[in-house]
């Protein structure tokens, strides 16, 4: 990557520092814990220990009685206000406190309102619950046999702990070309159950004013406004008496797209004393109780010829969706877009099938960032491609590129029915294979090889969908998935402009700021973005899935279109031309065929405040609404290739390079990209060798803190090698493509196949991650590990 020095402030497009960094590297970024009210209270939640029990007896007494306790809340509390149980984002429900059963280790049993944190947590430990322990169902497959205990016996008529069953593709045409191809290679793998892990944990400040009935809510949400409207609909409190205010968050990664019982109980918290709640939970809670991601069960098979070339993918997954459906994606699709498994290959045939099930382990199945399952989908068919090359003894990267999409056959309808708007794949993987010097590096391992060094080489052709709707298709709890956007030019010409949707760290406020300067030229430093606060923005569904410069960048730049003709509108009256007479150049209108006949943006702002007598089409100022209904998603891709080493006596993966090649079509801010890359990059060797989510037989949480759920750091990471190619979204306002995610996609294959291809001369196919040391040194040994 190139060094940024002091870029200038672009026009537009371009490097230029984030303008957010101004307050987050002087201390002054505001996050819901640095909220503080008058009066406030301090929230803290009881959990249960066991993974599966029924709750005999709750005698909240002597909490009650502690002298700095103002409330205890139990789930019969809540039962009297009909908030027991809440909808999850799957069309299941959660129990937001406990009442009958509690369902995985950690679930929110009572909530204690304290003055303040200490005397809260404290409370926690006088409060007696009776449990009669049940047995625990942690294993996905064994949930499902005859005489696994049912979870879910809260719903009625429920005897098993399936939920659904999904599937995509043409099954008989699919069997069919399996049956006829030369070579079927098989593979079951398990894409781990993960967590996003997030530095800033969830929480709320909850303040229920009861004069003016008006609920004001600080919250760790990716989706304020989907927020609002669910507490309105589950609460019954009038919707514009709510107020959700997303203030900075310190990441997201998809773990704050739902709605958590902490949130919940500090609103009724607030309600019950008449004071605000703030409610935090600590690194613990957060990775035991709040949404997880993956824990899909994958058998895979290709078909192919002799040859090398690949006519078939045909997949069947059971997916463990915890103790309640909470999986995050839209209605219409139950495995999220685990449709996409095709990756990026010209098959003949496609089918899949997915089973979900219930486990006693905490909900979820957020898209951790990835747009709703396609980091199991990439995993999925690069592995296959992968465990194929290994069959046929063939180049993994030759392979692929026989395989891969052909530029003319953009746009391209998959054999699953997903449209991919735009790609050069050959030109992108053939850039990160120059990048990588691929050819030297392959001849550099066979020499250490005669020295019996384990060295591996590892790639990924990674393709996303990102940037949810269409509304027509996608809808989450009934709620359709497009974008807001309002530009207000102020008289002086400075804008702000007010999105739905929000940043976790991504740089909003400073590539909206840009898209707005591309389209008006008004300085990005002149403009300010402003988001996270429902009283403030228009509707939207929110940052997840990559969605938000495919959804709200479009949005805005819609917006920013709208206030540019408003614009001509004025400057044709000040000119006194009419408007076919007049051109476009960045920042001005000008009149054709004579240059300095023109007005600036600014002039104009002025001139639409002023007394100047207006045209029909302007009311008096440039401000304009948008809300944008994307056509299709977008569908970034890369190439990946990652270098490791793997120490042949203790089984340890050093991950020496790394180089990717991103193309997200137009890259509004080149810098934001690349960080955006870095960042997922990180995140995809930390699965790749490190991360799980744990549990003993009887359900016991085993990874509870950051002892033991391993985050990357910079030592395990190497300097990333990046390079770019650029292939515009045809139907994208600037032909941008989301990339916030592309490399936690991609990444993860590219780091596993580059570890087994090292260790292929010792007869390894396959091995499961994350491949830390000993998982490493079992599969070298001809004995994988089972997670
Ligand atoms: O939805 P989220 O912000 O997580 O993901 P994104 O839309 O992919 O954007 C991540 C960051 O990269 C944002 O600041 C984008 O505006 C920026 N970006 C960019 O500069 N150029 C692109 N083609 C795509 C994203």
């Amino acid at each position: 990557m190139t060094a940024v020095e002091n870029p200038e402030t672009p026009m537009g497009f371009g490097r230029m520092h984030r303008k957010e960094d101004v307050r987050f590297v002087r201390g002054k970024g505001t996050y819901v814990d640095d909220v503080a009210l008058p009066g406030m209270l301090h929230g803290a939640v009881l959990r249960s220990p066991h993974a599966h029990a029924r709750i005999v007896s709750i005698d909240a007494s002597a909490a009650e009685a502690h002298p700095k306790v103002r409330a205890v809340v139990t789930g019969a509390t809540l039962e009297s206000l009909n908030l027991a149980w809440m909808p999850t984002l799957s069309h299941d429900v959660q129990a937001v406190l406990a009442t009958d059963k509690v369902r995985f280790q950690g679930q929110e049993v009572a909530f204690v309102v304290a003055e303040d944190r200490y005397a809260a947590r404290d409370a926690l430990e006088l409060i007696d619950v009776e449990y009669e322990p049940l047995p625990a169902v942690i294993d996905a497959k064994k949930s499902l046999a005859d005489d696994a205990p049912v979870i879910r016996d809260d719903i009625e008529g429920r005897t098993g702990n399936h939920i659904f069953d999904w599937e995509t593709g043409d099954k008989e045409h699919t069997d069919e070309v399996f049956a006829a191809a030369d070579v079927v290679a098989v593979q079951d793998m398990l894409y781990p159950r993960v967590h996003p892990a997030p530095l800033e944990t969830c929480g709320t400040v909850a303040d229920m004013d009861p004069v003016t009935g008006k609920l004001t809510v600080w919250t760790t949400t990716q989706a304020p406004h989907a927020h609002r409207t669910l507490y309105a609909l589950v609460a019954g409190i009038p919707e514009h008496k709510i107020r959700v205010i997303s203030p900075d968050i310190g990441g997201g990664f998809g773990n704050k797209v739902g709605i958590y019982p902490g949130y919940v109980c500090a609103v009724v918290g607030s309600i019950l004393t008449g004071k605000p709640v703030k409610w935090m939970e600590d690194r613990s809670e957060n990775l035991m109780s709040t949404s997880f991601a993956r824990d899909y069960h994958m058998h895979g098979e290709i078909a192919a010829t002799r040859e090398g070339r690949i006519l078939a993918v045909r997949v069947k997954v059971l997916a463990d969706h915890g103790a309640f459906n909470g999986t995050a994606q839209p209605t219409k699709f139950p495995a999220g877009f685990f449709g996409v498994f095709t990756g990026s290959y010209d098959l003949m045939a496609a089918h899949c099938e997915v089973t979900g099930v219930y486990t006693n382990k905490a909900p979820g199945g957020v898209a951790y960032a990835c747009s709703f399952r396609i980091t199991e989908a990439v995993y999925l068919v690069e592995r296959l491609v992968d465990v194929l090359a290994y069959d046929l003894g063939l180049d993994p990267a030759e392979l692929r590129m026989r395989n891969l999409l052909r530029p003319e056959q953009f746009p391209y309808e998959s054999k699953t029915g997903w449209v991919y708007d735009s790609g050069d794949y050959p030109a992108t993987l053939r850039a990160a294979l120059d990048l990588a010097d691929y050819d030297e590096l392959r001849a550099q391992q066979a020499r250490r090889r005669e020295r019996g060094e384990l060295m591996g080489i590892g790639l990924s052709f990674f393709t996303e969908a990102v940037g949810a709707g269409p509304r027509k298709h996608m809808d989450i709890l009934g709620l359709g998935m497009a974008d807001g956007a309002e530009l207000r030019v102020h008289p002086t010409g400075k804008a702000v402009l007010r999105l739905s949707c929000q940043s976790q760290g991504q740089g909003h406020e400073t590539t909206f700021a840009q898209i707005v300067a591309e389209e008006l030229g008004i300085s990005p430093d002149d403009i300010d973005v402003v988001h996270g606060d429902t009283d403030q923005t228009p509707f939207g569904l929110g940052t997840y899935g990559s969605r938000s410069t495919p959804v709200s960048g479009a949005a805005t730049a819609v917006v920013a279109r709208k206030v540019r003709d408003r614009a001509k509108i004025v400057a044709s009256a000040m000119l006194e031309v009419s408007e076919d007479d007049l051109e476009w150049e960045k920042g001005r209108w000008f009149v054709k065929g004579d240059r300095q006949a023109g007005r600036d943006i600014q002039e104009i702002a002025l001139a639409a405040h002023s007394d100047l007598e207006l045209p029909e089409g302007v009311e008096g100022h440039l401000d304009a609404t948008c809300v944008y209904n994307p056509p299709n998603l977008t569908y970034p891709f890369g190439a990946y290739v990652c270098v490791v080493d793997v120490d042949p006596g203790t089984g340890q993966v050093t991950v020496r390079s790394f180089f990717a090649v991103d193309d997200c079509g137009v890259r509004i801010n080149p810098m934001i990209v690349e960080g955006q890359v870095h960042g997922g990059l990180a995140d995809g060797v930390g699965m790749a060798l490190m991360q799980v989510m744990a549990f003993d037989e009887d359900g016991n949480h085993l990874g509870g803190s950051f002892m033991d759920y391993l985050l990357p750091t910079s030592l395990e990471c190497p300097s990333w090698r990046l390079g770019e190619t650029v292939t515009p979204s045809p139907h994208h306002p600037i032909g941008a493509k989301g990339v916030g995610e592309s490399a936690t996609v991609g990444s993860p294959a590219a780091v596993v196949n580059a570890v087994l291809d090292a260790v292929k001369p010792l007869g390894v196919r396959h091995a499961d991650m994350p491949l830390a040391p000993a998982a490493v040194w079992s599969a070298m040994r001809g004995n994988p590990l089972r997670t």
